[in-house]
């Protein structure tokens, strides 16, 4: 039966392809990466490059055509703004997330903003559930037009001609570990089919000019499972996260060809599906406690938008040999590196205190600049001073305790202002890039030492 089949190993990493099992793959040097794999001679020649099918000319950069206006809007300004300003015709994008997170409703819902306000001809292609239940989502979604089609189909063959037929200008793939390509012979989720069936998705996305979603499952490590080649292929690779018990998700794009990293796109889950953030501080820092030693609002950027989060801080007399120390949120060995400093540069005595930190809200953020938040809640909480709530503090704290600068202060003084907070403490090396301090206290510091001493007057105020 295996006569025209061959074992072929592949790298879980990178794709890298081998006849024989090797401990670490001599492409990306990781260990322990590769699988096993029966695949029939044909998939073999059909994983070659078949983008580069058609032989192409060089073309003068000068003279390539492009048009100004080529990317356009969505239609939800949280998705645009992750995608870098909007849908660029031709890319291909990624959205990953764990099993549940809302990743079919985000697109569900987006290929109803396309199909009845843009009027656009969108095809939805699902792998995973039946034509009955995705009507009975959007349903409950409500609103879609007939412009929207539907696909139940995991054929990669079929979906192709579907799509070189109907020439839908959006189409969406959930998700890319259902789909399967006859030609490569192995089963749907492994590294030959997803590396496959992303090729032949790249090819039409290029070659027809049609903006194409895949949805990719992450794995218990947290990449998209298959091969890493799969983030390498696409052009956009988006990331769809957050806490299953909390009801925000944010989509935050760690990829872009189109535009700049890092920024994140907040959305509330409802019952009625996703709804979108516009002004996620003011949602994160709601509910936040009054009067309450330990706590403190720090800025963190993501992309070109600051946020602004509670960070929590308790801090209390340890009854072990060794302290415990808890984080939720942020960076453990970042914590416990700024407990020392706290220690031998101002002088706070946590050498066997219990710590716990957390970042209100569930979020995950690890920017240094969130350094002076955490220094001085955890500061707040051992000598139990109350931080006025109107006051706001970012900057990254170094080993000897001085204060360093941060990129786009100007940014975060601007939305703490927004917000209403009365008191910055921020670096003293930032006095120059705050260019606008008008209607808010700025209180530079450079050392925290006098980041402390302040929250000591402060409370006397
Ligand atoms: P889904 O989009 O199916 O997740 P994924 O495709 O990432 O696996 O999202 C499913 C979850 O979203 C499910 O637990 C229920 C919840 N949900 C709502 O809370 N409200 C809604 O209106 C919808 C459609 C889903
Ligand atoms: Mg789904």
């Amino acid at each position: 039966m295996l006569k025209n089949k061959k074992i072929v190993y592949f790298c879980k990493e990178c794709g890298y392809e081998s006849a024989k099992w090797m401990g670490q793959c001599p492409g990306c040097k990781a260990w322990n990466t590769f699988v096993e794999e029966v695949v029939t001679p044909a998939g073999k020649n059909a994983s070659g490059n078949r983008i580069a099918a058609a032989p192409q000319e060089p073309v003068l950069l000068n003279q390539v055509r492009f048009e100004e206006d080529m990317r356009f809007k969505s239609g939800m300004e949280e998705l645009d703004r992750v995608l870098g300003g909007g849908i660029v015709p031709g890319s291909l994008v990624l959205v990953g997330g764990d099993p549940g997170i809302g990743k079919s409703t985000l697109l569900l819902q987006v290929c109803r903003t396309l199909s009845s306000r843009e009027g656009m001809d969108v095809l939805y292609i699902s792998g995973e559930e039946s034509a009955r239940q995705i009507r009975m989502r959007a349903d409950r979604l409500g609103g879609f037009s007939d412009r929207m089609q539907l696909l139940c189909e995991t054929s990669l063959q079929s979906i192709r001609n579907v799509i070189e037929r109907k020439k839908p200008r959006i189409v969406v793939i959930d998700s890319i570990q259902t789909m399967m390509d006859e030609e490569v012979g192995t089963a749907p989720g492994s590294v030959s089919q997803v590396r496959e069936s992303t090729n032949v998705l790249m090819q039409l996305a290029k070659g027809l000019g049609i903006m194409i979603f895949i949805v990719g499952h992450v794995t218990k490590e947290g990449n998209v499972a298959g091969p890493r080649v799969l983030e390498h292929m696409v052009d956009t690779v988006l990331y769809f996260e957050g806490d299953r018990y909390a009801s925000y998700r944010i989509l935050r794009s760690v990829k872009n060809r189109f535009g700049s990293t890092n920024e994140i796109g907040v959305f509330e889950m409802t019952d009625k599906g996703l709804n979108e953030v516009p002004n996620p501080s003011e949602y994160l820092l709601s509910g936040r406690p009054e009067n309450a030693s330990g706590s403190v609002v720090a800025c963190s950027m993501n992309g070109t938008r600051p946020l602004l989060v509670e960070i929590q801080a308790l801090v209390c007399q340890t009854s072990f040999a060794m302290p415990r120390r808890t984080t939720v949120g942020t960076d453990f060995n970042r914590v416990n590196l700024l407990m020392a400093v706290l220690e031998r540069k101002a002088g706070l005595a946590l050498g066997n205190t219990d710590a716990y930190v957390n970042i209100a809200g569930g979020m995950k953020m690890n920017e240094p600049a969130l350094d002076l938040g955490i220094c001085l809640a955890l500061a707040g909480s051992y000598l139990d001073i109350v931080i006025p709530d109107s006051v706001i503090a970012f900057g990254e704290v170094g080993l000897s305790g001085e204060i360093r600068a941060v990129s786009m202060a100007d940014l975060r003084v601007a939305e703490a202002r927004k917000l209403g907070f009365k008191t910055v403490i921020l670096p003293e090396v930032c006095r120059q890039s705050v260019k606008d301090g008008s209607g808010i206290r700025l209180s530079f510091v450079s050392h925290i030492r006098d980041a402390i001493r302040l929250i000591k007057t402060e409370r006397n105020q």
